[in-house]
């Protein structure tokens, strides 16, 4: 059934053994093998620590034999290198948040050989040690403009809404930037190995359709655009992105990124026959009795229908608290459910 792995064929709308499986922060805190070596070292230490952050990348994949690997890194990874000192309390910090003209001309685009050549020598440690497709990644422009005006997390990131409200050229030379930091630091992850590119649009939800469309997406198109003569596949995932997919199916992407609030057979009817999808089975499923699991492992599976194209995934990024045997059934599941031969 052709010769691309499992992952990358999904990706591209091709037939395949069976549908292929990985989960948003599947290198992370409900590991115990990352946990041990987050005793040694702190998350910051870790990500620009090429052999730290190269061994905590295949934790997962050894453990659960998943179909593809992601880096070990973080969509916050790029800004230090623009001018902004970030801290993780655990989620991240930014003692001075940018929310002026004159904070945006401060900040300059990154070179990524220079600010972050940590992360091109982890993809090359890892395409030695790896047999399934890694996964380079970067925040969309909106998601890192969210962290980059508010300072932190939020729920609702209003200062960050509010500034693109009041001061919508400051906003847009500071997406334009970022646009052109994250196109750079992808190019950069591909040149250095990475088999396919994904954009987290963890906030993209916050926005109304109007804003979405005429902010946040042209940002996204830009680098999409830019990465299209790339011969790698990519994926955009804009979270609690439901009522945005008319617009997403519109972008120059290979994969959307689905979470839970949607079926995939809904979305599928959406985005249409030329996106392949990834999700969408909600976190909180890891936490139900076996039976329970598997029930809504085939449900997901279902919705994705026969037609190729489903890289099944979590909705959003697996809990911390979530027991690693749950995982594994999950991915056996999604294996044996799927075999197609
Ligand atoms: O998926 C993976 O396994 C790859 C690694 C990865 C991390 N962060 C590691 C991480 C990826 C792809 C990310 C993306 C990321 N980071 C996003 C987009 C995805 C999403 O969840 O919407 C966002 C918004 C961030 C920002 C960020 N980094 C937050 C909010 C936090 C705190 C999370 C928490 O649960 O406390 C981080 C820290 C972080 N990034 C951790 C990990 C494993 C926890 C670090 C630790 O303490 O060990």
């Amino acid at each position: 059934m052709g010769q691309l792995p499992p992952f990358l064929a999904a990706c591209r709308r091709q037939p395949t053994t069976h549908t292929p499986v990985w989960i948003m922060r599947q290198a992370g805190r409900y590991l115990p093998e990352y946990r041990k070596v987050r005793e040694k070292a702190d998350f910051l230490t870790l990500t620009k620590t090429p052999e730290l952050a190269a061994e905590v990348t295949l934790q997962p994949v050894r453990r659960f034999g998943m179909d593809a690997a992601i880096l070990f890194s973080d969509i916050m990874t790029p800004l230090e290198g623009m001018g902004v000192a970030i801290e993780f309390c655990p989620g991240p910090v930014i003692a001075e948040p940018v929310r002026s003209a004159a904070a945006v001309d401060r900040l300059r685009p990154i070179d990524p050989e220079e600010s972050v050549p940590y992360v091109q020598q982890a993809i090359r440690i890892l395409r030695q040690e790896l047999t399934v497709p890694l996964i380079g990644f970067a925040g969309a422009p909106f998601t890192l403009f969210c962290y980059l005006v508010e300072g932190s997390g939020s729920k609702t990131f209003t200062r960050a809404k509010a500034l693109l409200m009041s001061e919508p050229a400051t906003a847009t030379r500071l997406l334009e930037m970022l646009a052109d930091t994250v196109a750079r630091c992808l190019e950069a992850q591909a040149a250095a190995g990475a088999q396919a590119l994904m954009l987290f649009d963890s906030w993209a939800g916050l926005l109304t359709p109007g804003d979405f469309r005429s902010v946040a997406l042209p940002a996204v198109r830009s680098i999409l655009t830019r990465l299209r003569s790339l011969d790698v596949p990519l994926i955009y995932f804009p979270n609690q992105g439901a009522t945005l997919l008319e617009d997403v199916a519109t972008l120059p992407a290979d994969v959307v990124g689905v979470d839970w609030r949607m079926p995939l057979d809904r979305a599928r009817a959406i985005l249409g026959p030329g996106l392949a999808v990834q999700g969408n089975l909600d976190p909180t499923a890891l936490f139900a009795p076996p039976a329970e699991l598997e029930r809504r492992v085939d449900e997901v599976l279902d919705a994705a229908g026969p037609a190729p194209g489903h890289i099944f995934n979590l909705g959003h990024g697996i809990d911390r608290r979530t027991d690693p045997d749950a995982v594994a059934r999950l991915v056996d599941r999604v294996h044996e459910r799927s075999r197609r031969n």
